[in-house]
């Protein structure tokens, strides 16, 4: 059997980290082995990690199935893997797949509801969690995939459909009935992108971030307005939605004081500076819930279809506000995690590390 790794990080302490070697498990009949090949790292992934063990991120690639005690935390990253063993007649050994893979070199999963399109891991301890992550896309069925855009399928698909959901989500509720809608870590992918979707369709969009990233956030022209944490003073006092993807609680009380009752809406969508904001926030954004109405309301056919359609529009310029950084191996896997979880990567920088 090939050897495999595991990155682990401890649960209570996510910048320490630890290696174990193992070997990849003998195969039961309707499982299949993944070789995780190709993976991305941004804010999102610590996200997962500090949000382990309230939205049960932690369960999804468990650790002691990799011989590490309960302190240890894979933490779930986006990516290509390709299948390697099958024992299951529908999925054969070289199909490539996307979807969330551990921070390991394998991933043994039980294929269910296997078509043209890929097919979900069944297996028994990812039941009870949110379903889309669930989901592996074949590459051969999967209208967004194109051979080389595959940085940008690992670097933003998750988070594009966020954004794209988001927006949807804010325009279906004719934007809360808002002037402006203030976004906190403008500089992130996710928020750029859902100011991408939403520029120019109704409300003045306002960015806010760090001093750092001021040049950069203003450079991509999808807000009306970026402004540095420190002057959210000078905004216009009037009927505002904000977005929150910092999780600051800083910024949360510097909107409060300035705007009063004109903060209409707060709604928690990410905590790039790891302090969880669901309390704090009257609301928090999840995808999925968003993703079920639409699902009923268009069809999961006709979700797919706006959502690539999306997809085009946004790779055709996020190419230009995207260095993609490659490294290589396990080792490169663990120091992006730390480069990332320290807050010291460009937003301009996406790593993708190749194991
Ligand atoms: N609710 C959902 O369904 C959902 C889905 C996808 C993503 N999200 C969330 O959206 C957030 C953004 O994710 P992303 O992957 O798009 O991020 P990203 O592109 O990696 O974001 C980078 C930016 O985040 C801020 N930042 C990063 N690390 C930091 C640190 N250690 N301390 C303080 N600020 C830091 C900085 O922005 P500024 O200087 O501009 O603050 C930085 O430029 C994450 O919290 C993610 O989990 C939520």
């Amino acid at each position: 059997m090939p050897a495999s790794w595991t990155l682990a990080v401890a649960r209570g302490d996510l910048g320490r980290t630890t290696f174990v070697d193992g070997v990849t498990p003998a195969l039961s009949d309707g499982e299949a082995l993944l070789r995780v090949d190709r993976v991305g790292l941004t804010a999102n992934n610590v996200t997962y990690a500090v949000l382990g063990d309230s939205m049960r991120y932690w369960q999804f690639f468990p650790p002691d199935a990799r011989g590490l005690g309960p302190q240890w935390g894979l933490p779930p990253l986006w990516g290509f893997a390709e299948v390697i063993a099958s024992a299951v007649p529908e999925v054969a050994a070289g199909q490539r797949v996307y979807g969330y893979l551990p921070s390991a070199g394998h991933l043994v999963v039980r294929p269910h509801r296997v078509d043209a399109s890929g097919f979900r891991d069944a297996s028994r301890h990812r039941a009870e969690l949110p379903s889309p992550y669930n989901a592996y896309r074949s590459t051969t069925g999967d209208s967004a995939y194109r051979p080389d855009q595959e940085d940008l399928l690992i670097l933003f698909r998750p988070l594009f459909f966020t954004s794209f959901m988001l927006a949807d989500q804010v325009v279906d509720n004719g934007f809360y009935g808002a002037a402006s809608l203030v976004m906190s870590s403008a500089s992130s992918k996710t928020a750029y992108a859902t100011a991408f979707e939403l520029h120019g369709r109704g409300p003045r969009l306002v960015g806010l971030t760090s001093p750092g990233n001021l040049a950069f956030t203003r450079s991509l022209g999808c807000y009306d307005e970026v402004l540095s944490y420190d002057d959210i003073g000078v905004l216009d006092v009037g009927p505002t939605v904000y977005l929150d993807l910092s999780g600051a609680p800083s910024t949360r009380a510097a909107l409060r004081r300035h705007l009063g009752d004109q903060l209409v809406r707060d709604i928690a969508v990410g905590l790039t500076n790891q302090t969880p904001n669901a309390d704090a926030a009257e609301e928090v954004f999840f995808a999925p819930v968003q993703m079920r109405k639409r699902s009923q309301e268009w069809g999961r056919e006709g979700l797919d279809q706006r959502f690539t359609e999306a997809w085009q529009r946004f790779t055709a310029v996020v190419s230009g506000w995207l260095d993609v950084r490659v490294g290589a191996g396990p080792e490169a896997l663990r120091n992006a995690w730390l480069e990332v979880l320290g807050g010291r990567t460009p937003p301009r920088v996406g790593h993708v590390v190749q194991l």
